[in-house]
């Protein structure tokens, strides 16, 4: 009676990931076919924006024969319309990351694994996300805790899908201290701590934020494809899925998480060493 449940349950598990395959092929082709399209329309509104520019150097050479009032509706004009040639461009290239994500799940283009210095990629990520964050938004900062080990190997990685890994996590956690730091009081100092050492011939990348925290709810759901609670625009829930797959199946480690509601959230990449 038993074994038919089992063989009951495997085949339900069997159902579904035979779904999920197909789900994935076809998200695949419909994201590589939007790509196109998309690209025309980014580039249509960089020509136009500079378009834009040769007009407003021709109204400028004709200045005198332009009576005020029509001088300045057409600087209006120009104005608006390039506001919008940039919002069409901005929220291109957007769609476009998120098709990239896409792409990067549902089908994971090969990288090639490098002897690599891992704390330089960490800290070159860790920073390269501090300064978009900074880019983003206004008045935000945090504090940047660093530890690297001195004595840690050159280890093979592919560099570009682990760089992506730190990116997504540490983003998180830049995102997760600027929203509490949105309603907590004055003497929140929002902080990161990023730490790389060897355990155990494993190398071990700590990212810890004393940012939001997580729900019972988001900790179950963090690694599900398109999960996310941010805002529309501002998060796609592909972040962690994509990280998790970078870590544990490219790179035969290992993900684990801890959070707190409220106090903070800490990320551990656990990676075997290869030399
Ligand atoms: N450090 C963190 N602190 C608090 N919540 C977090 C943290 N990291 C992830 N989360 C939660 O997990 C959700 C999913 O994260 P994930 O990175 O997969 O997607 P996202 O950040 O929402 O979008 P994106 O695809 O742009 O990364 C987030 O929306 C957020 O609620
Ligand atoms: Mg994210």
């Amino acid at each position: 009676m038993e074994q038919m449940e089992q063989i009951e349950q495997l085949k339900e598990q069997l159902k579904k990931q035979e779904k999920l395959a197909s789900l994935g092929i076809l998200s695949a082709g419909i994201a590589h076919e939007i790509q196109n399209p998309l690209n025309f329309v980014i580039n249509f509104s960089k020509m136009s924006d500079k378009l834009l520019k040769d007009l407003e150097e021709i109204v400028a050479d004709n200045e005198d024969k332009l009576p005020e009032d029509d001088r300045e509706d057409l600087d209006d004009i120009v104005a608006d319309l390039r506001e919008n040639m940039s919002k069409i461009a901005e929220h291109g290239e957007r769609a476009i990351s998120i098709i990239q994500g896409i792409l990067l799940v549902s089908r994971g283009k090969d990288g090639e694994f490098l002897p690599t210095d891992i704390c330089r990629l960490v800290k070159e990520y860790v920073w390269l996300s501090y300064h978009a964050m900074r880019a983003n938004h206004k008045g935000f900062n945090i504090t940047i805790h660093e530890q690297y080990a001195e004595n840690i190997p050159m280890t093979m990685v592919i560099p570009q899908d682990l760089s992506r890994a730190v990116l997504n996590v540490m983003n998180n956690a830049c995102y997760a201290v600027w929203k509490k730091s949105q309603t907590a009081p004055d003497n929140y100092h929002p902080e990161v701590d990023i730490s790389v050492e060897t355990k155990e011939g494993a190398i071990i990348i700590t990212l810890k934020d004393n940012g939001e925290g997580m729900s019972e709810e988001t900790k179950e759901r963090l690694f599900d494809n398109f999960y996310t609670t941010k805002p529309i625009g501002q998060g796609t829930g592909l972040g962690m899925a994509i990280t998790r797959d970078i870590i544990e199946n490219r790179h035969n480690g290992k993900l684990t998480f801890d959070s707190i509601k409220g106090e903070g959230a800490t990320f551990v990449f656990t990676i075997p060493i290869r030399k």
